[in-house]
């Protein structure tokens, strides 16, 4: 009996590390797979122009689900879904671990617009979490560019991209409550 649960905590031990390997390893082969994407997100997914949103410290469940929304047409980009369509399940999962574990920078925003965002905000971070770092599913939006956050709240609008809670929350939304709520995510 002494014997077994020796064996038994030895393979808990040995699994443990296992696994701590194993996830180490995925941002590490992540790295090397993100060399496909730097180009257009950036040095450690902190991209610096609006075109390319920015991936550091993106959740990583919102990384993997928006790559598989890109591979199966759910969320139409013309460039990403090039890109997804090659991806496999494994290369999503190193991809999400190595981007997620990046560093990231605040894209800065104009203080005025940002400043009349700040009070607009507090019906996002109830999902968005209460600095925007998201969480799960929930993307971060802290220091997101501007510019991107605007047109991906646009598409949310006018339907080119789906998403059932995000689209209940813009219906109310004008062109102006965008912008100041953009600079306010987009200034921590
Ligand atoms: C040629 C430029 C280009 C390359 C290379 C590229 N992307 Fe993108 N990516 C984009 C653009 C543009 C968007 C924004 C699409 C939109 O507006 O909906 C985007 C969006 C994304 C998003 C969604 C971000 C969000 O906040 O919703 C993820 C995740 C992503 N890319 C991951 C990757 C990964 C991983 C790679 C490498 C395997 C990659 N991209 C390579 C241009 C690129
Ligand atoms: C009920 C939960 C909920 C609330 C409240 C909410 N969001 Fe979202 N938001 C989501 C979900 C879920 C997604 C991811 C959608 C998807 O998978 O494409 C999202 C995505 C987004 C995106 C796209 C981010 C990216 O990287 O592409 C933006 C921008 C955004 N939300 C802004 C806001 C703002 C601004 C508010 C407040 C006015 C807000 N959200 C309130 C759930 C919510």
């Amino acid at each position: 009996m002494k014997l077994l649960m020796h064996s038994l905590s030895l393979s808990l031990v040995v699994g443990c590390l296992f696994a701590t390997s194993v996830s180490a390893a995925d941002a590490k082969a992540g790295e090397q797979k993100a060399e496909a994407c730097v180009g257009c997100h950036g040095q450690n997914g902190n991209s610096n122009s609006p075109q390319w949103p920015k991936l550091a410290g993106q959740q990583p469940t919102y990384i993997e689900t928006q790559l598989k929304a890109f591979k199966s047409g759910h969320r139409s980009n013309t460039m990403m879904q090039a890109i997804a369509t090659n991806l496999t399940d494994g290369d999503i999962d190193d991809l999400a671990a190595y981007f997620s574990s990046q560093k990231p920078a605040s894209a800065g925003a104009d203080a005025i617009l940002a400043k009349a965002g700040q009070p607009k905000a507090s019906m996002c971070l109830g999902c968005h979490g209460i600095q925007g770092e998201g969480k799960g599913q929930f993307p971060r939006l802290a220091g997101q560019h501007p510019n991107y956050l605007v047109s991906q709240l646009a598409n949310f609008k006018n339907g080119s991209r789906k998403s059932g809670p995000m689209q209940g929350v813009v219906s109310s939304l004008s062109d102006q409550d965008y912008k100041e709520l953009a600079a306010y995510f987009g200034s921590l």
